[in-house]
């Protein structure tokens, strides 16, 4: 299997967002773009990750959808099971609410709290036990990119992930590479940029797992309606991790479109 014949992912990361009444005016159009004009099932997978509090909403929200939309956690908690952890949500707990989907290694997770790579190995390792699949990020900052320090931050960071991970959990890793420095910047690495460091961590996947061929590596920072074509037609980059984007419905609608269409 060549990078482009992977299945695209499109997943919107809300973040911090959005009020309550404002969410389920997003997901309403959002479905009903659907409606209008379907994204073929087999052509793109689509997930959206609200905050915690709204997963359950969303998830009803979204079982009324004309096809499949995923609802994605956008963090798990390091510790497993159930127990005395004020605050958290484990794995375990994500699961039994039917989700099936999570977020870990953000760089927002890695700067804001402080989540080491011990901290994100532990959360990965969870949630691919909890049988979860893990949209796993990495990236580089500016000054790690012109310091020519890019490719062995990102390596080292899937090197990190792949000490935790046991050869068929790898089938349940999505990577998405998000340069730092294009994190709601509105600057996205070029397509040649992205392509060259997704070949990369291709080329890295490969040496680790025999299903490195076949694992899809999603491109986040920036990624609009605008520049969707294009970066979904460079043949390794299987589908956008979008931020800001995926506030809007119709851009949202119109980046899904953009993989289901140009893979
Ligand atoms: P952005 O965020 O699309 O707003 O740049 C992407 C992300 O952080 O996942």
């Amino acid at each position: 299997m060549s990078g482009s014949t992977i299945k695209p992912w499109v997943v919107g990361n809300w973040k911090m967002n959005p009020m309550q009444a404002d969410a389920k005016q997003l997901l309403q159009e959002f479905k009903q773009l659907l409606q209008e004009k379907e994204i073929a099932q087999e052509k793109c997978n689509i997930g959206v990750a609200p905050v915690a509090i709204a997963l359950g909403t969303t998830q009803v929200e979204l079982a009324k959808a004309v096809r499949p939309v995923f609802t994605v956690a956008q963090d798990v908690s390091r510790f497993a099971h159930t127990g005395a952890y004020t605050g958290e949500v484990s794995a375990e707990l994500l699961k039994d609410s039917q989700i099936e989907y999570v977020l870990v290694g953000h760089s927002e997770r890695r700067e804001y709290f402080a989540e080491t790579s011990a901290v994100l190995n532990a959360k990965a390792q969870n949630a691919l036990n909890a049988g979860l699949t893990v949209i796993y990020c990495v990236g580089e900052s500016l000054e790690q990119r012109e310091s020519g320090q890019a490719e062995i931050i990102v390596l080292q960071q899937i090197c990190d992930l792949a000490s935790v991970v046991v050869a068929e959990q790898w089938q349940n890793i999505v990577i998405a590479y998000e340069p730092i420095w294009a994190i709601g910047t509105g600057k996205t690495a070029s397509p040649e940029d992205a392509q060259a460091m997704h070949a990369k961590i291709r080329e890295g996947l490969t040496q680790i797992t025999s299903y490195g061929a076949s694992m899809a590596i999603l491109y986040g920072g920036s990624v609009k309606a605008e520049n969707a074509v294009e970066l979904a037609a460079c043949p390794d980059i299987n589908g956008a991790l979008v931020g800001g984007a995926s506030l809007n419905a119709t851009s949202f609608y119109k980046i899904a479109e953009a993989f289901a269409n140009t893979k």
